[in-house]
């Protein structure tokens, strides 16, 4: 019988919204598969709590071998590299957070631009070739205008994260013509999940709808309704990184569903899917969006509450207004496609309560 050796991936992030898909779609591929985590005060690693088995609940005897890392360290990410000898590297780890990363320039630049190149050199320098995978994301076109963004959009970040991840991008296009790298940037459009974080806008209105149906609070506090995104479901998306790894020849993909929403409409939607029709009325600061109906029977709620409020304290020094993605050219290389869309995803949100 022939002894097929399993193919190794490395995830940093692995207890990210995506990483935590990733990993679960390269273990049914029959992956062996490495994940990074921070160290932290108290114990983080909920989203991949299922892989491990239930024989000990510890790490021992995980699915995934998990290794600490940090991608300010580039001691911690040799040791990995050189610890797990992988054959692909998904770079998911990430300061994440646009906002936050206004808050924190400095720290979302060394990790989101700096960890990028400390993995390249890395696998330059590596005897073994190693495919790498590099989390781009939407927001490096800024999003000025209504038009539809593909491969070719001008570049044009809006915030420190952006900036972070624009290096990154033309890093990896450099290794990859300098060196021969088989390194790809995927730049993905915001997808979510029930694994979503929860202070991105989606987790938080699909958290608040249901903290107001146990009237738990009174209202939620949003910043800016007007901006519009063009929101897929996660794990969809984990499976374009994985196609991009698997191609003869190394290239950039954006990975869009096509739509786009703006953040008020996002609210309306998933209100309504919990039988609340919401109306929103006024301007700025001064917008509520008020109960206009109730399909269902919510003790405590009536017509007239007003369930949404804005503070300009979600508001961002610079935002992106407008980000809708075309998806052609991943169609037409390994014919990828979306297969939820928002109704879908909203959902699944409301419908999975995963705690993160
Ligand atoms: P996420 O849920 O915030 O996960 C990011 C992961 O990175 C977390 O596990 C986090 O660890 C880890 N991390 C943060 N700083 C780190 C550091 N200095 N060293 C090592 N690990 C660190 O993000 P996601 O939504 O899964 O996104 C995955 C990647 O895709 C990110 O790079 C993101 O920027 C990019 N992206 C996301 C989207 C989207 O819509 N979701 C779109 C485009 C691009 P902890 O668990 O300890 O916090
Ligand atoms: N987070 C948040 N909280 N955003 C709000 C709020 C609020 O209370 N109110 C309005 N928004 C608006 C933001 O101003 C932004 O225009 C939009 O909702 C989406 O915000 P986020 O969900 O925080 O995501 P993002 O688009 O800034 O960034 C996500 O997608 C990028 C890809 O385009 C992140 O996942 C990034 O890591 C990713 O690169």
């Amino acid at each position: 019988m022939i002894n097929k050796k399993k193919k190794v991936a490395l995830i940093t992030g692995v207890n990210g919204q995506d990483g935590s898909y990733l990993a679960e779609l390269l273990l049914e591929k029959d992956y062996e598969v490495h994940g990074t985590k921070r160290r932290s005060s108290v114990i983080s690693t909920n989203r991949i709590n299922h892989l491990k088995t239930s024989k000990t609940g510890t790490e021992l005897d995980s699915k995934i071998v998990l290794h600490h890392a940090d991608l300010t360290d580039s001691s911690s990410l040799n040791r990995i590299v050189a610890q797990s000898q992988p054959d692909e590297i998904y770079n998911l780890a990430a300061q994440s957070h646009v906002a936050v990363s206004f808050e924190e320039p400095e720290y979302t630049a060394n990790t989101d631009a700096l960890g990028c190149l400390r993995l390249l050199e890395i696998i330059r320098s590596s005897k073994k070739p190693i495919k790498f995978y590099q989390a781009s994301t939407s927001e490096l076109f800024g999003g000025e205008n209504k038009e539809i963004l593909d491969e070719n959009s001008l570049i044009n970040p809006r915030s420190p994260y952006a900036a972070a991840k624009a290096y990154a991008f033309y890093l990896v296009k450099q290794y990859r013509e300098a060196y021969g790298i088989y390194a790809v940037n995927g730049i993905l459009f915001n997808h979510e999940s029930p694994r979503r974080g929860a202070n991105f806008v989606s987790q938080k209105i699909i958290r608040g709808i249901k903290q107001i149906i146990d009237r738990k609070i009174d209202y939620l506090l949003l910043g800016n309704l007007d901006a519009e995104r063009d929101w897929g479901h996660a794990k969809d998306y984990v499976l374009a990184m994985w196609q991009m790894l698997q191609l003869k020849t190394p290239d950039d993909f954006v990975i869009s569903t096509g739509e786009s929403t703006s953040v008020r409409e996002f609210c309306l939607k998933a209100f309504n899917a919990v039988g609340i029709e919401l109306e929103f009325s006024g301007n700025g600061t001064e917008e509520v969006g008020k109960v206009i109906s109730l399909a269902t029977n919510y003790e405590g709620l009536k017509i007239d509450d007003s369930l949404i409020r804005v503070d300009k304290r979600f508001f961002r020094p610079l935002e992106v207004n407008f980000l809708k993605g075309s998806s052609a050219k991943a169609n037409k290389i390994f014919n990828w496609k979306p297969h939820n869309n928002l109704d879908d995803l909203i959902k699944d949100m409301l419908n999975n309560e995963e705690i993160y």
